[in-house]
């Protein structure tokens, strides 16, 4: 009846070996969940990822995309961790679907081979750019293929509270008008969310603390003073219950204030 992206796709099994034997290494086996569920639902153009790791997260958003015909992810990581040994045993272990993988314990460690397997055996490589190397949120956020808005960017590697200041400054002002940012950990770090309570209040008071200033030129600060106008910043800290560490997700969503939510296409009543 005219509507698609209905369909659960082929590749589901792969994707939940992939969850079932490598989730627990970063605790994403449900967060991979929630984050295709929201791309399956909001249908972002745009997604960006720092922090790959063993790319859980990576194929489940893009497997999402596949279904909807439509999204790019960028996803960005140096292997820092990769080349751990403790990730050799991981490999090791690997049989049945995964097994192509088992050669990765003793090959040279590359992460971009690694994630150029994951991908093909998921049939998401379309979907999905591996940028390999160290995330430089200056560099990043330069970058034009940012210009016309990111719809939802998730942070997986760094979840202090310089760290979070920095990918708030940069990258709150190339949100698209109802685009998120998702930061690992973040919200059961007591730092880090304490500061984010502050930043996101100041923010919604149309005050732009010093700290996030800093990052920024002046007519940079104008356009996100100029957005905050118009938009208000929604907050909710997403945390399980499961006494491990990195139990949370903190997200932080631009609302166009208006009379219905910003990504609402068919208001009614
Ligand atoms: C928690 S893991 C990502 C997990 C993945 N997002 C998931 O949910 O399945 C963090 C990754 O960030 C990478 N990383 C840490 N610091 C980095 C840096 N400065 N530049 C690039 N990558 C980095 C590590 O190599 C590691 O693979």
């Amino acid at each position: 009846m005219g509507h698609t992206g209905w369909k659960i796709a082929d590749n589901m099994p792969y994707l939940l070996a992939l969850r079932e034997k490598m989730g627990w290494v970063y605790g994403s086996e449900d967060l991979c969940i929630l984050l295709y569920s929201l791309v399956k639902r909001q249908r972002p153009r745009l997604v960006v990822e720092l922090g790959t790791g063993l790319g859980v997260s990576t194929v489940w958003m893009a497997a999402a995309m596949r279904e909807n015909s439509i999204g790019h992810l960028h996803t960005f990581d140096n292997g820092s961790h990769f080349s751990r040994p403790a990730m050799s045993a991981l490999f090791d272990m690997q049989e049945g679907l995964l097994g192509p993988l088992a050669g990765f314990a003793d090959a040279d460690r590359d992460i971009g081979r690694f994630m150029e397997a994951v991908l093909l055996s998921a049939d998401v490589q379309e979907y999905v750019t591996f940028h390999s190397g160290n995330i430089n949120l200056f560099e990043l956020a330069s970058h034009p293929a940012y210009a016309d808005g990111i719809d939802m960017l998730f942070s997986d590697f760094d979840h202090g509270p310089e760290m979070v200041t920095e990918l708030l400054a940069r990258f709150l002002p190339l949100l698209s008008p109802a685009g998120s940012i998702f930061i690992d950990s973040a919200s059961t770090h007591r730092m880090s969310y304490l500061l984010i309570e502050q930043m996101v209040a100041a923010l919604n008071h149309r005050k732009i603390p010093a700290s996030l200033a800093c990052f920024l030129s002046d007519a940079e600060i104008d356009s996100l003073d100029r957005r905050l106008r118009s938009s208000r910043l929604g907050l909710t800290h997403l945390v399980e219950r499961h006494d491990r560490p990195q139990n949370s997700t903190t997200w932080i969503q631009f609302e166009p204030l208006d009379m219905g939510p910003g990504l609402a296409t068919n208001m009614h009543g």
